[in-house]
């Protein structure tokens, strides 16, 4: 079994606010992130896919092929986009890093069929990533 990483960066605002907790205890848990009118990070995303090699191409997928997928389905909704506002798949959800991987994994795991979706990784800064792995 190998494992394939395609990288992509985005920007996007989010803002972390549970409707269930006082305003106070939003500011105690989100900070900065429960900022009015939210705030920007710059995201990396690393998406991993796990597979046999295909003895035609020598590839387990065509990175050509899954940055298209990462593109179509991800990047061009949340680039430059607000996730609480504009961005579909995240409707309803608080857009903490956690939240943001699992929707991004759902996002992704029927459209990679060469190969197998393996994880999501979301960095929200340098230092904190989170990763799924479907469960
Ligand atoms: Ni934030």
């Amino acid at each position: 079994m190998l494992y394939v990483t395609r990288r992509e960066v985005f920007s996007a605002s989010h803002r972390l606010d549970n409707k269930s907790l006082s305003e106070e205890e939003n500011k105690a848990i989100y900070d900065k992130c429960y900022n009015r009118y939210g705030h920007g990070h710059n995201y990396t995303l690393e998406v991993v896919v796990a597979g046999d090699i295909d003895p035609r191409t020598g590839y387990v997928i065509d990175l050509k092929e899954l940055k298209k997928i990462i593109h179509e389905n991800i990047i061009s909704k949340v680039d430059h986009h607000h996730f609480n506002y504009d961005v579909d798949f995240m409707q309803g959800i608080i857009p903490t890093t956690e939240n943001i991987a699992v929707a991004v994994w759902h996002q992704l795991v029927d459209k990679i069929t060469t190969g197998k979706l393996y994880s999501v990784k979301i960095f929200e800064t340098e230092n904190n990533y989170i990763e799924y792995k479907g469960e």
